[in-house]
């Protein structure tokens, strides 16, 4: 669903043929592959889980001296820079809708909520979420869908660690375009958090209407894509090869109604760089 991997060996060497601009791209994607544990991760897969934890984290690593540039200080700079901010910002959003978001659901039921996130990466907000709903004494069901392997043994060993088993689940599954995520449960609350932003037009639609049908009626989503930025576009894929779909205002808000949602809200959050978008599931024809 995301876009092509890119291995150490795309980056080519010496060729005396290469253009000033790809000389100066193969030395900047060789020194971040070398020197940046997140420009590392983006290099070998763009729109990997593994980048944003270390963002979320706030975790550039230990900075090593020694040499001209210090070891890692691309990452102390990226995880220090706004758009780094923005990012944990939107981690923040999502996690503050979903404990109100969860409180009202659970008023409403009778105590209990049920969360979905597709494309979860390791699910540490929905496992976050989840404690801090619980300890207000409601009953969470959470599932967790992603495609990486790595991601969901990662986030069951969390979940496992906090005692949330059962309360917080994993599957992997590949999500395609038509070929909809299905369990014997439907969901309150679904969030697509750092997915949209891959995701062409049709696909984005395709994703949110799963979402969809596997809502309860009434139910939420809470998603979000990136608003366009110059800079920042041009740093990331002039180095990263890290291409997304930045959109504004009226794309998101048309792909969330086309997708089947109702009272869409789409909203810029404070830094700039993250629209969220919210909407309701009437039951069909509302
Ligand atoms: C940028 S990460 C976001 C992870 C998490 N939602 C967050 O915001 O921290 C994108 C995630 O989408 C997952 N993903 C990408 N394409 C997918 C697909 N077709 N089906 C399921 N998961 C997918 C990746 O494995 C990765 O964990």
């Amino acid at each position: 669903m995301l876009g092509k991997k890119h291995t150490f060996s795309d980056i080519p060497h010496k060729n005396p043929f290469m253009s000033l601009k790809r000389i100066l791209k193969a030395h900047g994607k060789r020194y971040f592959y070398e020197n940046s544990r997140i420009g590392k991760e983006v290099i070998k897969n763009p729109g990997s889980w593994k980048a944003l934890d270390l963002v979320y984290g706030n975790d550039p690593g230990e900075i090593e001296t020694g040499t001209f540039i210090p070891r890692f200080w691309a990452d102390r700079m990226f995880c220090n820079s706004r758009a780094a901010k923005a990012t944990r910002l939107r981690l923040e959003e999502y996690k503050r809708r979903m404990k109100i978001l969860g409180q009202e659901y659970a008023e409403l039921n009778g105590g209990r909520v049920s969360i979905l996130s597709l494309a979860s990466g390791p699910g540490r907000d929905i496992i976050e979420v989840t404690r801090f709903l619980r300890g207000l004494g409601i009953d969470v069901y959470a599932m967790c869908i992603d495609k990486c392997p790595e991601a969901v043994a990662l986030g069951s060993r969390i979940a496992d660690h906090r005692e949330l088993s059962g309360m917080v689940n994993f599957t992997r599954k590949r999500l395609r375009r038509g070929d909809y995520y299905r369990d014997s449960s439907k969901y309150d609350i679904v969030i697509t958090q750092g997915i949209l932003d891959y995701l062409s037009y049709e696909r984005a639609i395709s994703l949110l209407e799963n979402a969809w049908h596997i809502s309860n009626d009434g139910a939420t989503i809470v998603t979000s894509n990136m608003k366009r930025h110059k800079w920042m576009r041009f740093w990331m894929e002039f180095f990263g090869e890290w291409r997304l779909k930045y959109r504004n205002r009226e794309e998101i808000s048309t792909i969330m109604k086309e997708s089947g949602y109702r009272d869409v809200n789409v909203y810029l959050l404070r830094e700039g760089y993250h629209w969220m978008g919210m909407g309701k599931k009437y039951p069909t024809g509302g």
